[in-house]
């Protein structure tokens, strides 16, 4: 090809790019650094999502949802017989024990704090607090130990899950015991906030058991160590300013990654790092919010950024097309989603059993 015929060729290219260019408003010429920056972390860190069109990895080849709806998500576990289910669960689960959640206008217990004087109602599950002053935490824990309060039907649906080999793993926020009580068992338990169960001294380290915190709390006294005679037991409630328990880092990291579908129920999901775990499944894993509220949401910013944050309820969006929020009662939800695939009487039967059982201990206990 001689000179010419390659500058001809130049330029057909550049009118070509020149129309494209004003055609097409997309196109890598007209990139932003923005845009630029975009698909550089999504291909090298996969911390964004490309838009549907553009994406190579298992999203083009997985089903999501073919409704965006409670029913969608029912024909999905119908179809996938070994789906892998991941739940996450905050206070909402237990208010209809009686144990009330922490952020709920008016009934929620940070609204409910201030006979104790607190700097802000945070400050009750404040490590630095705590330890200038345990009184008001050992104050409210009177009435929040996990003493007399039942499962709920949310709490046997989890464990229903597990029965039918469905549950990956059950991860909590709640401090209140309910999911032991409700006979799921340890290891398919991650208790991201600690648990009431067992304390520690905070100067030696020294090991104490409920019951032997609990005799405290009621008479009214702070837990001292009888080891070292000097340091406070606190419960293991992970505090503002505390390490989450390990069991939570090495199984987050390898369970999430694994899950088919991940039914929230419960949380404001604000508590980092638990509220940001729903970012860590795959793109293509299905999410199920059992609320009373929308919670979660993918921001401004994020959605701006094109960053695999929050949840994104809304179908038209480049990143939607999985998530689905079922509003209301978690008891309710969980009963609906239950009947819908079929094990209402299973369920029911799983609650008769365990509350028997469970008046039958209280009564051997009195
Ligand atoms: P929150 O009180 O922040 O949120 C509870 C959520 O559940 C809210 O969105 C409520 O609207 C909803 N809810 C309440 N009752 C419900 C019901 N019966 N049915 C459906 N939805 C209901 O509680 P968490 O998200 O669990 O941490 O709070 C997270 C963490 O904040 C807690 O673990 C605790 C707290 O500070 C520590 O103490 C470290």
């Amino acid at each position: 090809m001689d000179k010419e015929t390659k500058e001809e060729g130049r330029d057909d290219n550049l009118n070509e790019e020149k129309q494209n260019a004003s055609s097409e408003s997309s196109d890598v010429e007209d990139c932003s650094e923005m845009e630029r920056l975009r698909r550089y972390l999504a291909q090298k860190l996969r911390l964004v999502d490309l838009p549907a069109g553009e994406q190579s990895d298992e999203s083009q080849l997985q089903p999501t949802l073919r409704k965006l709806s409670l029913d969608g998500i029912v024909e999905y576990i119908k179809e996938n017989e070994n789906c892998k289910i991941i739940t996450m669960a905050g206070a909402g689960i237990s208010t209809s024990a009686g144990i009330p959640d922490f952020r709920s206008p008016s009934s929620g217990l940070y609204h409910k704090l201030d006979k104790y004087n607190l700097p802000h109602p945070q400050a009750i599950f404040e490590l630095e607090f705590f330890m200038k002053n345990p009184e008001p935490f050992f104050t409210l824990a009177r009435e929040l130990l996990p003493e007399g309060f039942k499962p709920t039907i949310s709490h046997y649906f989890i464990r229903l899950l597990w029965e039918k080999g469905l549950l990956l793993r059950h991860y909590t926020q709640n401090i209140d015991t309910l999911e032991r009580v409700a006979g799921l068992p340890s290891e398919k338990l991650v208790e991201a906030h600690g648990t009431f169960h067992t304390g520690h001294c905070l100067k030696c380290r020294a090991p104490y058991t409920l019951p032997w915190m609990k005799e405290k709390i009621i008479e009214g006294a702070i837990p001292k160590c009888e080891e070292c005679d000097e340091g406070v037991v606190k419960p293991d409630i992970v505090f503002f300013g505390e390490m989450l328990p390990e069991r939570f880092q090495v199984l987050a990291d390898r369970d999430f990654v694994e899950a088919d579908l991940l039914i929230i129920m419960g949380s404001s999901l604000v508590v980092q790092p638990f509220a940001s775990l729903v970012d860590r499944v795959r793109t293509t894993c299905p999410r199920l919010l059992i609320n009373n509220e929308k919670v979660g949401m993918q921001d401004r910013l994020s959605r701006f950024l094109g960053l695999r944050q929050g949840l994104v309820f809304d179908a038209k969006s480049a990143h939607g097309g999985r998530d689905v929020a079922w509003l209301g009662d978690c008891d309710t939800g969980c009963q609906l989603l239950a009947d819908k695939l079929g094990w209402r009487d299973e369920l029911q039967a799983l609650m008769q059993r365990e509350r028997e059982s469970l008046k039958a201990e209280d009564k051997s206990d009195n």
